[in-house]
């Protein structure tokens, strides 16, 4: 069994309980020293092969899969394996080669990053949808059409961009282009949630270059925009706690009172 396993964006304790289990029960692991704790390889056992995959490429990845044949083996990828984790292609070798495999979801750092400013990304009345994307990297044709920054901004939506940090302006740019955000709009700069140098910085999308500089960082940066971001008290508020609002488990009831609370 081959175990594609969320790591977590990087503190050692936002692991989930069954990733590790798997960690603890493997015999191989290969895992990417750049952007996953080494406080994590702790919870595998004395003896286990131990493999960084920063200087592998995949075909490197997938010898040890193969030379492995029944062996325990688990992938650690950062944050949840699902978004950027390029697990496709070993999935699709998996599935040649008649090997099964898991995913063991992970904590996004999308998740870490909201946690760290302290905001839902989600804001009745403000914002019911979050767009997860990026810049082009060098592969600017691993990006489909239509998905550029600038299409995407058009929305408005509360937007998570990965991978972008390296280049602040022509993020800005884009997202600026769509139409959706104004330079008023609330940005975010999070480089490496979670880990003891974390750094928050809260801006606008007209300072948003600017801060990224400032940051210093190009690698593990998450950069979220949109109006779910600005602080201070919310205008609309969630109709499924509201007390005229009944629903499956909650009977209507007056505001304050306690009827229509479960017995
Ligand atoms: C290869 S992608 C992996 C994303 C990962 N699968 C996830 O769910 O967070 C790496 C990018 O994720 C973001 N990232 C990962 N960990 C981060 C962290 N702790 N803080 C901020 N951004 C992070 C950065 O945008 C970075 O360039």
């Amino acid at each position: 069994m081959i175990a594609f396993v969320g790591a977590g964006p990087g503190a050692p304790d936002l692991i989930t309980l069954r990733g590790r289990d798997r960690l603890a029960a493997a015999d191989a692991v290969v895992w990417a020293s750049s952007l996953v704790p080494d406080a994590l390889l702790a919870h595998a056992r004395p003896g286990a092969v131990v493999l960084d995959s920063a200087g592998m490429t995949l075909e490197d990845v997938l010898a040890v899969y193969a030379i492995h044949p029944e062996s325990a083996i688990v992938r650690l990828h950062s944050g949840d394996p699902a978004l950027y984790g390029a697990i496709g292609e070993q999935i699709d070798w998996c599935l040649a080669n008649g090997r099964d495999f898991e995913i063991v979801p992970g904590v996004s750092s999308l998740a870490a990053g909201a946690a760290v400013l302290g905001r839902e990304l989600t804001v009745p009345g403000v914002a019911q949808s979050v767009i997860l994307t990026r810049l082009p990297g060098r592969t600017a044709g691993s990006v489909p059409a239509g998905e550029s920054l600038a299409a995407l901004a058009a929305h408005g939506a509360t937007m998570g961009v990965f991978l972008s940090g390296a280049r602040p302006e022509e993020l800005q740019a884009q997202l600026l282009a769509g139409g959706g955000y104004t330079p008023e709009t609330p940005a975010a700069v999070v480089v490496r949630a979670t880990w003891p140098d974390e750094a928050v910085y809260e801006t606008t999308m007209a300072d948003l270059a600017a801060t990224v500089r400032r940051s210093g960082a190009s690698r593990t940066v998450l950069v979220l925009v949109g109006e779910a971001l600005a602080p201070g008290p919310r205008a609309g508020r969630s109709h499924l706690y509201s007390p005229d609002y009944a629903h499956a488990f909650r009977r209507r009831s007056a505001p304050g009172s306690t009827a229509g609370r479960p017995a």
